[in-house]
């Protein structure tokens, strides 16, 4: 168990004079991240967020009379947005969740994955290097800046290779994981030329509340629930490692806690899963969570299963080995698979508005246009 975790949910005390600033906080991640921060914490989150389609402030609706949070709309590209809100709030860190995440969208158009994820990376770190040479001392030791990256950036593994440790060359594959490897390159440089105290972490496929329904989990949950074919690219014999949300988090604040300044984390979840049994098991929760009528056309949400064309250059196995932040952090994911798949399907079984919300007719041009 970390530490966090056997602190309970008591909220600190004596943090309140530092603030942190957070890029992408009404995302999937970065809205968990929020939720949990102000929940256990109570130190101020400045979130700069563009809202783009992935960007959604009823992520964060329970906050909305929360002066602890301080949502601003903007991009993190816009320089001049970004130095302002650094010196007018001073944070003691950054935690970089703005990014275009999604591989299939990098597919179609990588254009926008250039721009944010690996100019607006810059563009922080340029606006970081300004404002952290004008520390005083111990500000500029204790300061971070946060880089939220994946295991993409490692390529794919054989079936028997061992799980991606920090040391494992980059070898990205798609437009989006090679525009995260550029944005972790570029940090790494920045320490390295700059001495700016960075750290980042890689983290393998996240799950849980408020993903959005491009996402193999959440698209599965979806489909299913209006009974519409469940695609399976090419085999379905692709390899994750799932981790739940909140696992996630809470890594990412014994990094930003403990982590040593330069340093690389890989965060991951020991839950290697092939596409189709995550898919067999969000089936079989659905039919006893919510059951066929009688007089439904199918007698199992397994028979809704279609197999479709493969994702170019799709990578067939992650895993990553966690090792490191467990040793010298002493970091653990809490949920299971099991407990953490469940309660994720309860979420979007109790949150179908919510789903409805996001499903807009954009969302519904991407499916359009992707599945055909
Ligand atoms: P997401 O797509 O759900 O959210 C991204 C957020 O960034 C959105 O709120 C969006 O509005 C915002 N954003 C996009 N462009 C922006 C810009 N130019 N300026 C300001 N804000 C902008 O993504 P996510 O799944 O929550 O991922 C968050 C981070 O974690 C990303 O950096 C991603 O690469 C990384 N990551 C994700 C996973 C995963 O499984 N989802 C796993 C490992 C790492
Ligand atoms: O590994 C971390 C990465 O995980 C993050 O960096 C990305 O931001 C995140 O999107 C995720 O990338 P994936 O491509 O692995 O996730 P996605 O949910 O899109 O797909 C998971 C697997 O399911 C992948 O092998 C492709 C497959 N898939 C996906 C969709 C959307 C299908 O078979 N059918 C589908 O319709």
């Amino acid at each position: 168990m970390n530490s966090e975790a056997s602190s309970g949910k008591m909220k600190k005390e004596g943090d309140k004079k530092m603030t942190i600033l957070i890029t992408g906080g009404a995302g999937f991640i970065g809205s968990n991240f929020v939720l949990e921060w102000v929940a256990e914490t109570n130190e101020p989150v400045i979130n700069l967020d563009a809202l783009t389609y992935a960007g959604n402030l009823e992520n964060l609706k329970t906050l909305e009379n929360n002066s602890q949070h301080i949502f601003v709309k903007g991009d993190i590209r816009d320089r001049s947005l970004v130095a302002e809100l650094l010196t007018t709030h001073k944070p003691r860190a950054i935690i970089n969740f703005a990014a275009e995440s999604h591989v299939d969208r990098s597919i179609h158009g990588p254009d926008e994955f250039i721009q944010t994820n690996i100019i607006g990376t810059f563009n922080l770190l340029e606006c970081v290097r300004a404002y952290v040479d004008k520390l005083p001392g111990a500000e500029r030791d204790n300061f971070r800046f946060l880089h939220v990256s994946t295991d993409e950036v490692y390529g794919s593994l054989d079936a028997d290779a061992p799980a991606f440790s920090e040391t494992n060359p980059y070898e990205p594959n798609s437009p989006y994981s090679a525009s995260k490897a550029s944005s972790d390159h570029l940090v790494r440089a920045y320490h390295h030329t700059y001495g700016l105290p960075v750290l980042t972490t890689n983290c393998s496929n996240n799950y849980g509340p408020f993903q959005f329904p491009e996402k193999l989990i959440p698209l599965i949950i979806h489909n299913a629930l209006a009974h519409k074919p469940l695609p399976i690219y090419g085999d379905g014999l692709q390899i994750r490692d799932w981790l739940y949300v909140s696992d996630h988090c809470s890594a990412i604040r014994r990094v930003l806690q403990d982590g040593r300044s330069g340093e690389v984390y890989n965060i991951g979840g020991l839950n290697e899963k092939a596409n189709i049994d995550i898919v067999h098991t969000l089936c079989d929760l659905l039919d006893v969570l919510r059951p066929l009528p009688g007089n439904a056309e199918i007698t199992s949400y397994r028979d809704l299963i279609t197999h479709v064309k493969d994702r170019p250059g799709h990578d067939r196995r992650y895993a990553i080995d966690a090792a490191k932040i467990e040793k010298d952090l002493g970091w653990q994911p809490a949920e299971t698979f099991e407990t953490g798949i469940r309660k994720t399907v309860e979420w979007y079984l109790d949150h179908q508005d919510w789903v409805a919300n996001v499903t807009s007719g954009k969302y519904r041009n991407w499916v359009e246009k992707h599945y055909g």
